[in-house]
């Protein structure tokens, strides 16, 4: 705040507080004396000019005594900050200081744990699904099911592996996919061939005739990626195109349409946000959902 403006607010303040002084002592003068009435009249009541009565009187001095002494206190008098120094950040700051000191001696316990270790801490999990919740949910969903453009969590198909490690790497860091536009390169037919190809390896009906021509353009330009077996690489993000798991769905159109724009899935590092140890509680309750489910890689 500039100092003209602070000066403004303060001239207000005080202006205020004098009015108010003002108008009580204005009104405790009586002009004719105690028991003569104002003079108005309504339905047989009379007014009576009777000064305030003393506890009143006392009641309305205190207030102002109080908003006096608070002003000297807390901040409200433009840039004055008070001499107590109080500001709602530095309240907010000291309430997080409080809550640090009371639940790191755990998160540092649980940080010196493996997360296979932490399978056995209930607590643990429920405190990384708290987590997942808050930091998570939004773009993997409240079950980690995941959606369009965002990987389930909890089924045993891993683009960037399943490992505890590959989990916890997933999150500290981040991941940033890669997958270039084929489109200018390869050209609509060899696109559509291709394409067949995908979906034969995947299991499902293709035209064979373009599938074969398309096993040619997958050796020479996807499986450098994917893996000449279209089964993906943890290395680089390129995931296994043989299963039933599609981050960007499994039709003909969107295979063709991942094909021909490229697909640069990320995600985002945790490592600032939360640190090591809630990362490895997190990291623990994801595990945990493939162990529940049964489907826990190696
Ligand atoms: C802004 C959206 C976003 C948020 C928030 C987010 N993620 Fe992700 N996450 C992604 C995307 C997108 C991918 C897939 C990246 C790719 O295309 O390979 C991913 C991938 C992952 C993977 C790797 C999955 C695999 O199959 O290898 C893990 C594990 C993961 N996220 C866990 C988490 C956890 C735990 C949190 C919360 C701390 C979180 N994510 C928050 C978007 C997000
Ligand atoms: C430079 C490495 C690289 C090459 C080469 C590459 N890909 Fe990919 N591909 C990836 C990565 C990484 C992803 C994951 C993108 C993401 O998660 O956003 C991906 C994703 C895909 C997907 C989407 C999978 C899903 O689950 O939705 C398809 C389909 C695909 N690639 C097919 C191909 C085909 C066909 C070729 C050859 C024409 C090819 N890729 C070449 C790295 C590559």
């Amino acid at each position: 705040m500039s100092s003209f403006w602070s000066l403004w607010i303060i001239a207000l303040v005080a202006i205020n507080i004098l009015g108010s002084w003002w108008l009580l002592q204005a009104n405790r003068k009586i002009a004719k004396g105690e028991g003569a009435t104002t003079g108005h009249e309504w339905d047989g009541i009379q007014e009576l000019d009777n000064p305030l009565p003393y506890w009143w009187y006392l009641m309305f001095l205190g207030t102002l005594l109080f908003a006096i002494l608070y002003l000297i206190f807390y901040p409200g008098l433009g840039n004055f900050k008070g001499l107590l120094g109080w500001s709602s950040t530095g309240q907010w700051e000291q309430e997080v200081a409080r809550a640090e000191a009371k639940y790191q001696p755990i998160f540092d316990r649980y940080g010196q744990m493996s997360v296979e270790q932490l399978q056995s801490e209930p607590q643990a999990l429920k405190m990384g699904q708290r987590l997942f919740a808050t930091n998570c949910s939004v773009c993997h969903g409240s079950a980690a099911t995941g959606s369009y453009g965002f990987p389930n969590l909890t089924d045993a198909e891993w683009i960037w592996g399943g490992q505890p490690q590959a989990i916890e790497a997933s999150i500290l860091h981040g991941r940033q996919a890669q997958m270039p536009a084929w489109g200018p390169a390869l050209g609509d037919e060899a696109i559509k061939q291709v394409t067949e190809y995908v979906l034969q390896v995947s299991g499902r009906d293709a035209d064979p005739q373009l599938a074969q021509a398309g096993a040619e353009v997958f050796a020479s330009t996807c499986a450098a990626c994917h893996g000449p077996d279209a089964k993906g690489n943890p290395a680089l993000g390129s995931p296994n195109l043989t299963d039933a798991a599609w981050l960007y769905g499994g039709s003909r159109a969107e295979i063709a349409h991942s094909v021909r724009a490229g697909r640069q899935g990320q995600m985002p590092a945790f490592a600032d946000q939360l640190g090591h140890e809630r990362v490895r509680i997190v990291a623990a309750y994801v595990y945990s959902l493939n162990e529940a489910s049964g489907q826990s890689s190696p």
